[in-house]
């Protein structure tokens, strides 16, 4: 009862010819949306750098509070910020000084922590970092800090832990003190690591945390010409990075035995890879970072027992980190503009082993 019999010539051709055509239509339409996705895979928002906005822009909008909304009325902050304005100016000629900065942010609270006054915050970010005789950087990085994460809409802490005592500088550790401290005043959800001496110039650059993998945030700095190849290798989850409270037990903290300069960065860059995550990164042309000059730290030498320690990162990140922390507290002082958490985390041991012996020079131990 078919309009042709299989077996006849004409019809099988037809067919044949009819079938071709659907899976020409078929891959085409397929193919040209798989290359579409490859376009729209990442959207690289275009900014225009050569236009810039002063960090304080909007921020005399936001300080409105109204009066009228009993404060358990406010609604959810909307997703996206209205305040935002893309890439900022930054220089780092005539920053005020702290009395001034303070006078500019009159809605940041005692220790540095801010809640948005007319609506409820959905980000609680806590930005820690680590210090220690940097107070010029760590003025300009105020001064364009509490701007730029008001006009974000978060709730947020500024947290600075000062390594007490000369003893080599050592980051990694400071962070997992700043992390135990800060989580004991807030339930914060993100975590922010930030360098003194890094300066974000786009408020698109958002301080949250990605749900499912820490972020690297300082993808485009200055020092580099702003490109991603040109960063070193040790850059990877180094200057700016976001981590969540539970990807960070996740990894057991960071670090505690990396005295001096190098290498905490990739042994946390092992970890988040070893508890099989990634690591996230904004578009390029977001996350752009000026980079504050300066010479060598004092007390920040480069640590010559770097690249043995990351050898031993898979072996070790289960017992070295959050599980074995010990420091003691000496001071958590509420500043104006920030939290100051000094803490004692013990002494570099190269420097005791050397004053025994007395191998090193007395400018090396300081
Ligand atoms: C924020 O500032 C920009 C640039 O001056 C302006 O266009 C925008 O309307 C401001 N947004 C709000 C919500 O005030
Ligand atoms: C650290 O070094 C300074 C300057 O050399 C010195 O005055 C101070 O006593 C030292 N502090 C400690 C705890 O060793
Ligand atoms: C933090 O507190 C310690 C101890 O009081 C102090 O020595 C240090 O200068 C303070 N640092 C900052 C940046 O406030």
């Amino acid at each position: 009862m078919v309009i042709c019999r299989v077996f006849e010539r004409p019809c099988t051709l037809a067919l044949l010819i009819g079938f071709q055509f659907v899976f020409v239509v078929y891959f085409s339409i397929g193919g040209f949306r798989s290359l579409g996705s490859l376009f729209d895979r990442s959207p690289e928002p275009a900014f225009d750098y050569s236009k810039t906005h002063d960090v304080y822009t909007n921020l005399s909008a936001i300080s409105k509070r109204t009066e009228s909304d009993p404060e358990d009325n406010r609604p959810f902050c909307p997703e996206r910020s209205p305040y935002l304005v893309g890439p900022l100016t930054v220089t780092f000629s005539n920053i005020p000084p702290l009395l001034i900065i303070q006078q500019k942010n009159l809605l940041v609270a005692k220790g540095g922590h801010y809640t948005p006054p007319n609506c409820v915050a959905r980000y609680k970010t806590a930005v820690l970092v680590p210090h220690r005789n940097r107070e010029i950087h760590l003025r300009y990085l105020l001064y364009y800090l509490h701007p730029f994460l008001q006009r974000q809409q978060l709730q947020y802490g500024i947290y600075v832990i000062h390594q007490a005592g000369n003893s080599t500088f050592n980051r990694a550790k400071l962070l997992n003190v700043g992390v135990k401290e800060a989580m004991k005043d807030e339930d914060w959800d993100c975590l922010f690591l930030h360098d003194v001496d890094l300066i974000p110039e786009n408020d698109h650059n958002l301080y949250i945390c990605d749900p499912y993998s820490p972020k690297h945030a300082s993808v485009a700095m200055n020092k580099f010409g702003y490109r991603t190849h040109r960063l070193p290798y040790s850059m990877y989850f180094g200057g700016v990075s976001a981590i969540t409270p539970e990807q960070y037990l996740k990894i057991n903290g960071f670090p505690n035995e990396y005295w001096g300069w190098g290498g905490e960065d990739d042994d946390i860059a092992t970890r988040v890879r070893i508890a099989g995550m990634k690591i996230a990164r904004p578009p390029v042309s977001v996350g752009h970072y000026k980079m504050i000059k300066h010479k060598g730290d004092k007390g920040n030498e480069e640590n010559p027992r770097r690249f043995n320690l990351l050898m031993q990162t898979r072996r070790k990140w289960i017992q070295d980190g959050m599980n074995s922390l010990t420091y003691s507290l000496i001071s958590k002082e509420l500043e104006p503009l920030y939290t100051n958490i000094t803490a004692d985390i013990g002494v570099d041991p190269k420097t005791l082993a050397a004053a025994v012996t007395g191998t090193v020079k007395k400018e090396v131990v300081f």
